[in-house]
C-alpha cells in the first residue's frame, strides 16, 4: 500500500514537519468554510488502495476541527483508501470522560463515536483520560511525549530539582518523568471549583529550597499551573520554576495567569499551534519525530511498544 499523508488545517506546520521526516510529500487538500460556517473539504489526489494518515489535532475551535477530521476521513474512505488512520496529536473533549456531578453526557465518548466510523485506527499523544483507548471500538495507539519533554528539561535540572504533579491526576505522569530524570516527586493537592477555577490545599512532599519541574498533560486556562506555583512558592520552593506540558492551548485567561506567575520556562510540544507572541517564556519541543516514527512503523506493520504511553 502506498502511504498518503493528508493534512487537516488545525496544525499544517506539524503535518509538514511529519511529512519531511517520513519523506513523503503532503497530499493536496482544499478546505472552504461557507458563510453559514459549514465546511467543505476536497482531497486532490487519488486515495485508491492507499495507507492514509490524516493529521489533525482537535484543538480550539474543537468542534470545527473535529468535524473537519471526520470530513477528511469520509472523503478518503469514499475515494477508496485501503486503510485510514486519524493522527490526532491533541484530542479535544478528552477531559469530559465521566459524569462528575449528575445529568451530564460522557462527551469524550461522543467525540470518539463521532469519528470512529471514518477511520480504521487512531493515534494520539498524552490524552488526558486513561480510559481513552476504551472510548473507541477501533484500535488506538496512545503515544507519549514524556521522553521528548524530559530530554528538553534535562539541561535545566539540578540536584535540588523535584518533579511536581499539580494535581492527583498527574501523579502517574510525574512518576514517568521522575524515572527518566531520576528525581523525587511532590504533589500539589488541587481542587477544581469550576471549569476555569481551581484552588489548592498544600503540597505532599519536600519542596522547600528545591527547584520544581511541574508536569501536566495540558495547559488550558493556566489555572492549574498558576495555582500550583503559588502553593509551591508558599511552601518555600526555589525560584527556578520549570513547567512541562504535552499540550499548550493557552486559552482564555492563560496569558494573564501565567504572565506573572514566576515560571522561568514553560515547555510544551507542537501538538497544537502555539502562537509565537504570547509574551510568556514558552519553548516548543516537537513531537513531529515521534509521530513520523509511529507512522513509518505502522505503515511497515512494526511494533510501537516503546512509543506507547502506559498507565
Ligand atoms: C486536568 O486535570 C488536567 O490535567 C490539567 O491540569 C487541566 O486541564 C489544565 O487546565 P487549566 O490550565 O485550565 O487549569
Amino acid at each position: 500500500m502506498d502511504l498518503a499523508l493528508v493534512p487537516g488545517s488545525a496544525n499544517y506546520a506539524l503535518a509538514e514537519a511529519v511529512a519531511e521526516l517520513v519523506g513523503e510529500p503532503l497530499v493536496e487538500c482544499v478546505r472552504e468554510v461557507f458563510h453559514d460556517s459549514e465546511q467543505h473539504v476536497e482531497i486532490r489526489e487519488t486515495m485508491r488502495g492507499r495507507d492514509v494518515y490524516v493529521v489533525q489535532p482537535t484543538s480550539p475551535p474543537v468542534d470545527s476541527h473535529l468535524m473537519e477530521l471526520a470530513l477528511l476521513g469520509d472523503a478518503a474512505r469514499r475515494a477508496g483508501a485501503g486503510r485510514i488512520t486519524a493522527v490526532v496529536p491533541y484530542f479535544g473533549y478528552a477531559r469530559q470522560d465521566r459524569r462528575a456531578t449528575g445529568r451530564e453526557p460522557v462527551t469524550a465518548r461522543i467525540a470518539a463515536e463521532f469519528i470512529e466510523d471514518y477511520f480504521d485506527r487512531v493515534i494520539s499523544v498524552d490524552v488526558h483520560t486513561s480510559s481513552f483507548e476504551g472510548l473507541f471500538r477501533i484500535p488506538v495507539e496512545h503515544l507519549s511525549a514524556v521522553p521528548v519533554l524530559a530530554e528538553a528539561a534535562r539541561p535545566l535540572r539540578s540536584p535540588e530539582s523535584v518533579i511536581v504533579a499539580p494535581d492527583l491526576g498527574a501523579v502517574k505522569l510525574a512518576e514517568r518523568y521522575a524515572v527518566i530524570l531520576e528525581m523525587p516527586v511532590a504533589i500539589v493537592r488541587k481542587r477544581r471549583i469550576s471549569a476555569e477555577e481551581v484552588t489548592t490545599g498544600g503540597v505532599v512532599g519536600d519542596v522547600a529550597g528545591r527547584a520544581p519541574i511541574i508536569v501536566d498533560d495540558m495547559i488550558s486556562t493556566g489555572g492549574t499551573i498558576a495555582a500550583a506555583i503559588e502553593t509551591l512558592t508558599d511552601a518555600g520552593c526555589a525560584t527556578e520554576i520549570t513547567v512541562l506540558a504535552s499540550h499548550g492551548l493557552f486559552v482564555g485567561p492563560a496569558v494573564k495567569r501565567l504572565g506573572g506567575c514566576g515560571a522561568r520556562r514553560i515547555t510544551v510540544t507542537d501538538s497544537v499551534v502555539v502562537p509565537g507572541d504570547l509574551g510568556l517564556p514558552v519553548h516548543v519541543a516537537s513531537v513531529a519525530g515521534l509521530i513520523a516514527d509511529a507512522i513509518v512503523r505502522l505503515h511497515g506493520d512494526r511494533s510501537l511498544a516503546d512509543l506507547i504511553a502506559h498507565g
